[in-house]
């Protein structure tokens, strides 16, 4: 399973989409709060954001799963099912995935949420607060998702009898967590590992690996304690100018934060660490595909990495493409 070691953006959609296309997964099942994530993948020269469809659609034979625990909003969720041109073969949906209303979208835009918070206006919040008031409609009462509907963990659990690869997609990222976040400026749920295996429908010990995420750097899109945060003008100084995939806004960036990563290891159990954009802080890098080619400074940010956080490197991502990745596993 793939987690977000940071606020969310550590390039999770990279990462799930490097694996599926290397690994050939039987299934890719999508864990997370849902809409208000937007995770970037680059497959056959083109850029999508994807927001409610696994990262794994590019490797044609995983099957397409979106846990009970995921919110989904019909609309989003059918455009992208028609952009990438999925039939209900490939992409399933839990009968019980919570749905999101105009009214709930409406809501979020509110001064108390996007407002005070930075929500993403997504509708999330909302409908996970109207999920706990139990009166959130699920997706077995909407008739436009029938096609789609499945028991994704009874999927998941046949999966596993019969010895099939599956790979888990983590969304947003740990300081998020509505429990071990920067509360209140977090989500409206828990989002570290064992959240994400709840929201699909398998237990701790169905995993094999955990790989947490991080940027090479920190970034966050809205308010919230971000230690050591840069200006906007180092920001623009350094090259580390990004823009958020859902809302449009700028993310804010600090330098990459090892206590943060060492709390984010135990509060995932995660055994494998993946080290997104390392491109960007040491431009010489840029799609380089071999451990012995990156440079001296590149190499031994890696290793201090792993001496203060006590977890192997073994995925580094050097540029958006999925092939830009040397892969230690
Ligand atoms: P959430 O689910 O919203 O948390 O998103 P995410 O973790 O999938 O990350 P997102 O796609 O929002 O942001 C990461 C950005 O970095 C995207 O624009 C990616 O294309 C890009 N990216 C990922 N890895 C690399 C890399 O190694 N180098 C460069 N230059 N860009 C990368
Ligand atoms: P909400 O999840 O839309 O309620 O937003 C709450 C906070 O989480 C805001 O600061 C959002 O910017 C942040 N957030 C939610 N999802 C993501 C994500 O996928 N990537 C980055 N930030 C996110
Ligand atoms: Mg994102």
């Amino acid at each position: 399973m793939v987690v977000g070691g940071f606020f969310g953006d550590e390039g999770k959609g990279k990462i799930v989409s490097y694996i599926a296309y290397k690994d050939k997964p039987d299934i890719v099942v999508r864990g997370g709060v849902g809409p208000n994530a937007g995770h970037t993948v680059y497959y056959k020269g083109k850029k999508f954001k994807l927001r409610q469809v696994p990262s794994g659609f590019v490797n044609e034979n995983s099957r397409l799963l979106i846990g009970p625990g995921v919110l989904v909003n019909p609309k989003i969720f059918l455009k992208e099912v028609n952009e990438l041109g999925l039939t209900p073969e490939r992409v399933g949906i839990d009968y019980q995935a919570g749905i999101i209303e105009e009214k709930h979208i409406e809501r979020d835009k509110k001064p108390d949420l996007q407002g005070r918070l930075g929500t993403t206006a997504s509708g999330c919040g909302p409908a996970n607060a109207d999920r706990a008031l139990r009166t959130l409609k699920i997706a077995k009462d909407v008739q436009e998702l029938r096609p789609y509907l499945t028991d994704v963990p009874q999927e998941l659990h046949d999966a596993i009898d019969d010895g099939k690869y599956i790979l888990v997609e983590g969304t947003q990222g740990t300081f998020l967590s509505l429990w071990h976040g920067t509360y209140p400026y977090v989500t409206s749920k828990d989002v570290t590992a064992s959240a994400i295996l709840s929201d699909v429908g398998i237990g701790p010990l169905d995993v094999d690996n955990v790989i947490v995420v991080f940027k090479a750097y920190v970034t966050r899109v809205g308010p919230g304690p971000l230690p050591n945060e840069l200006s906007e003008d180092e920001i623009k100084r350094r090259g580390w100018v990004e823009i958020a995939t859902v809302t449009g806004r700028v993310r804010r960036a600090a330098p990459f934060n090892f206590e943060l990563a060492r709390r984010a290891v135990r509060l995932n159990s995660a055994n494998i660490i993946a080290l997104t954009r390392l491109d960007v802080v040491y431009p010489e890098v840029a799609g380089v595909r071999d451990y012995d080619k990156l440079s001296d400074r590149a190499r031994n940010f890696i290793e201090e990495i792993e001496k203060k956080v006590g977890v192997k490197v073994k995925i580094i991502s050097t540029g958006p493409g999925i092939l830009d990745t040397i892969d230690l596993r």
